[in-house]
């Protein structure tokens, strides 16, 4: 078969990657023994066991826990470095990592170590493997506005070290208006912005990122489908969904790839993306994301070609870099 070459060797962006949730359990465990940190799980095999979600809060749970052993600038610069030689290796020739820096900063790591070890990595990533990473501060959307405002006063000294902000965490409950103040300064600031929205959430999340948060693009977004007036806006403006099938089927979102609603999403007209999101808890990196749902929804190379260059198009490089890519 061609396509899986394809989906293999196309050069593509990655736009929705939790760095924490690159930490795969072997990392996890040397980082706690390095560290000094005790984890609630006594093996690798005992984590792995754990890793069997039933939606997204049960799954935060676990991820939470395992970035807990992240301390140091080196810590952080090492697990970008994993995951940006597994990004090369599936051809992704430029990715916007996500941060969390409260779950660091709420257990007594400075801001500054969190980002220059990320930063490095994603400088090193340029040098030595030709991949260009870019880094986005994602506020958790459980805490309040005004600690998400307090992180972004810590973040301005470090302010030309990321390109943008986002907001992630668990949905249900905390809607976008809890975060109108901070992202309103973001834009100030001549930050990009984006949001989860409509991933376990209504669709009404997704139309209040856009018109409260004005976010440019939405994460998952997936749930648009159940409000026809809100998929034709999202059309119309060309708003880029970043979909991350293996994410949403081992967080019970859709019960499997082949009745994920992806084929749905392209045949309305939606500027979709291809994502890991949490590659090392969700069964695969972009390229078992293309491949496996290639495979349960017999997508074709329209298709492949669509999602690569949506992804390319999608991202935040200059004008200039992607007239030279696509
Ligand atoms: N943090 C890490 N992965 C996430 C996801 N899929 N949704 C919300 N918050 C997250
Ligand atoms: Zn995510």
């Amino acid at each position: 078969e061609r396509i899986p070459a394809l989906l293999q060797a196309m050069p593509k962006a990655e736009l929705h990657l939790h760095i924490e949730g690159s930490l795969e359990p072997e990392r996890i465990f040397a980082l706690a023994q390095r560290n000094g940190v005790s984890l609630p799980y006594p093996s690798v095999e005992a984590l792995r066991a754990a890793c069997a979600f039933t939606d997204l809060q049960s799954f935060l749970d676990i991820y939470y826990a395992g970035a807990s052993v992240l301390l140091t600038e080196q810590d952080f610069h090492d697990m970008a470095w994993d995951y940006l030689i597994k990004a090369q290796a599936d051809h992704v020739v430029h990715v916007e990592v996500f941060f969390d820096p409260q779950t660091h900063t709420a257990r007594g790591v400075p801001f500054e170590v969190v980002i220059r070890g990320l930063k490095s990595a994603c400088d090193r990533a340029e040098r030595e493997l030709g991949v260009s990473a870019a880094l986005i501060m994602c506020f958790l959307r459980h805490l309040s506005g005004d600690d998400a405002s307090r992180t972004l006063d810590e973040a301005l000294p470090f302010r030309e070290m990321f390109i943008g902000v986002g907001l992630d965490s668990s949905e249900r409950g905390h809607p976008p208006e809890k975060f109108a103040r901070v992202f309103a300064r973001c834009r100030e600031l001549g930050l990009h912005l984006v949001a989860h929205a409509g991933e376990e959430g209504p669709p009404a999340y997704i139309e209040s990122a856009l018109d409260v948060l004005r976010v440019e693009r939405i994460d998952h977004g997936v749930r648009c489908l159940e409000d026809p007036a809100l998929v034709a806006r999202l059309a119309r403006d060309g708003v880029p969904l970043t979909v991350c099938p293996l994410s949403n089927v081992k967080l019970c979102v859709f019960p499997d790839l082949a009745h994920h609603n992806l084929k749905a999403l392209l045949a309305a007209g939606l500027k979709v993306t291809l994502n890991s999101d949490d590659p090392a808890y969700f069964g695969g990196y972009i390229n078992q994301n293309y491949l496996d749902t290639f495979a349960a929804l017999k997508l074709d190379v329209v298709a492949a070609y669509t999602l690569a260059r949506n992804s390319l198009e999608a991202s935040f490089v200059s004008e200039a870099r992607k007239a030279a890519w696509v």
